[in-house]
């Protein structure tokens, strides 16, 4: 969603803002702008579309700016609602992340002041300019964000003053200080050039630097009170965040999965033995009956395939809901009941809102997480990171699968706690969890396989992905990957449920995708892509190694190796993945930046 990159230093402002809102870009934005603080005035550049699009932008000798990509909430897409905002007198530029929700009350401070764009935002730089009439430029952003109600987090420049400064209450902000560079970010990542450390700015705080001796201050504005923080490093490396040879981010990292996977196996896991990074305390588990999983889109998938492991191995009853559900539904949550968040960017609004709604009602919440620092990870009791480094291509892969192997682990974990499975069995399972990296570089070695189905198949307008047990989650996944990068109508159903509605849709320009591997529903699953066939449907599998028996009914079949039916997801998904990423490059698709997605859903 929106970003926000904020630069004051001696370096080339409008270089640095500009490659800051780049690195940005994978957040899903439609529109951008800049304001540049020169030794007089402030100059204002804003544009619909993307950044990259607008060639070398002059640079103006500044000394601080602030820029920002737009995802539109508040007020269509246009130059007058695209950031920064400022006030009638044009001293106050602010960027603005999240959602104001008391405008029209507050409009009451600057009654008479004309709005010139339809946004939230535009009443921060008029409100702060208002408080200047009687306060200093800090002392007026503390008044106003005393009055802001929602989620936000903004940087606010001033013509006049040599502050920068940037507060925040829901909305994720970063800032680093490096040799009189001063930094402030929505998204870590794209501080990585710049330095190893960030002051992780939390709800309710303010950080405000001064241009003139590069001094930084933090202010608590809940308590009103000045705070101090230090600057943490963070492990994030610079080629984490290159692309590389691939041609986008998402195929880098479907490739980089086997590697991810390796890594979170590793320090979560020695001698065969779980031994969680960020050790678990069992307190959390004494009272435990029941799982309520909480997510959304992929990562809601991948608790859906945590609910059938659960079940089936810690022997308690499992629900899996989608965050946004969950919050507004009055659930029934106590103390014997494990909240588990999932979440890539730990930023996802319904998750936290879902995490806070737990909380109330005393559960503990364990979150799994890719993003240290992120405020899912802030809020929740405990934390399971996920080691998939930073995903940048907006459709999840490698987060989903590391999030699949956290849960795995977790699943034996509490399998042990509830001595509901011996050593052996830890140790067996750990084993083929071991051996799936392996596995997966075999799937990802099928490329040719999957662009020869690409190119007969890449112009349909719809497709159908059926799974059971375990993979239909994965039939899900499949679908979502589908639809969201080439904007081809997929659904995906569990494969006993076709004949209730779906076969309908069943004629010969329409492919079925079935996972259809060696497991307790085989059999089902081969009568299903009979009844498909009888209709002159196109059917391509995903299937065990050597399954002749669905080489002879599928039109084309994409081959993983054997491993334990718990396991499959990991396999099954990545053929899925590929299939998804081959049709929407041939088809021409934004496939890191598809249009009106975003990479964090930082709004309800
Ligand atoms: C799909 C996708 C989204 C996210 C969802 C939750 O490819 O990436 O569906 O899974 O927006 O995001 P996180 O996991 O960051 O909470």
């Amino acid at each position: 969603m929106c970003g926000i990159f904020a630069y004051a230093g001696p370096d080339n402002c409008t270089k640095v803002i500009i490659d800051g809102l780049k690195s940005l870009e994978y957040r899903g934005y439609d529109s951008w702008g800049i304001a540049l603080k020169t030794r007089t005035s402030i100059e204002l550049k804003k544009n619909i579309g993307k950044v990259s699009e607008i060639g070398e932008l002059k640079s103006i000798k500044a000394k601080a700016g602030i820029g920002h990509t737009r995802w539109a909430t508040h007020g269509n897409v246009s130059v007058e609602n695209s950031h920064p905002h400022t006030d009638s007198d044009k001293r106050i530029y602010v960027v603005h992340n999240g959602i104001i929700e008391n405008v029209d009350e507050l409009k009451d401070y600057v009654h008479g002041d004309l709005f010139y764009s339809k946004t939230d935002t535009e009443i921060i730089p008029k409100l702060i300019a208002r408080f200047l009439q009687e306060s200093t430029f800090p002392e007026a952003v503390k008044k106003v964000v005393s009055l802001l109600k929602g989620n936000f987090a903004f940087v606010a420049l001033d013509r006049d003053s040599n502050y920068l400064i940037a507060a925040r209450n829901g909305s994720p902000i970063v800032a680093a200080l490096n040799d009189g560079n001063f930094y402030i970010s929505s998204d870590l990542q794209s501080l990585v050039h710049y330095s190893d450390k960030a002051f992780f700015i939390n709800d309710g705080e303010m950080v405000i630097f001064n241009l003139a001796n590069t001094s930084i201050e933090f202010y608590d504005f809940f308590n009103r009170k000045s705070i101090q923080k230090e600057a943490q490093l963070y492990d994030i490396q610079f080629a984490d965040c290159e692309r590389g040879n691939y041609k986008h981010f998402m195929l880098k990292e479907i490739f980089e999965q086997p590697r991810q996977l390796q890594k979170t196996y590793a320090v979560n896991v020695s001698d065969f033995d779980i031994r969680f990074h960020y050790a678990l305390d069992p307190e959390m588990f004494k009272n435990l009956r029941r799982i309520v999983i909480i997510a959304c889109g992929t990562s809601w998938h991948a608790g859906l395939v945590a609910e059938y492991w659960l079940e089936s191995l810690v022997k308690i009853p499992v629900e899996v809901e989608y965050a946004s559900e969950f919050r507004y539904r009055n659930p029934v949550i106590s103390d014997d009941t494990l909240v588990i968040a999932i979440s890539q960017s730990g930023e996802t609004a319904d998750t936290i809102a879902g995490i806070k709604e737990a909380k109330q009602s005393g559960a503990p919440v364990l979150s799994i997480c890719n993003v240290p620092g992120s405020t899912i990870t802030r809020i929740s009791d405990a934390t399971l990171f996920t080691q998939a480094g930073p995903e940048i291509g907006v459709a999840s892969t490698k987060a989903f699968t590391t999030q699949l192997e956290v849960l795995f682990l977790l699943t034996l974990y509490l399998a042990r706690f509830k001595q509901k499975i011996g050593t052996k069995d830890i140790i067996n399972y750990l084993k083929n969890l071991a051996e799936i990296p392996e596995k997966m570089e075999r799937v990802l070695a099928q490329t040719d396989q999957i662009v020869s189905i690409m190119e007969t198949h890449y112009a349909v307008s719809n497709a159908l992905f059926l799974g059971r047990g375990v993979n239909y989650p994965i039939a899900l996944e499949g679908a979502l990957k589908l639809k969201e990068i080439s904007y081809i109508h997929a659904e995906g159903y569990p494969a006993a449920e076709m004949k209730h509605g779906p076969i309908a849709l069943i004629d010969r320009n329409m492919p079925t995708v079935f996972i259809c591997i060696r497991d307790q529903s085989y059999e089902k699953v081969l009568s299903n892509i009979q009844e498909v066939k009888a209709r002159n449907g196109i059917v391509i599998a995903v299937a065990n190694d050597n399954d002749r028996r669905i080489t002879k009914l599928a039109d084309h079949v994409i081959f993983i190796p054997e491993t334990i039916v718990e396991l499959s997801p990991f396999l099954t998904v990545v053929p899925l993945q590929m299939l998804a990423y081959y049709i929407a490059d041939k088809r021409e698709c934004d496939i890191d930046k598809p249009r009106n997605l975003a990479k964090s859903v930082t709004v309800e």
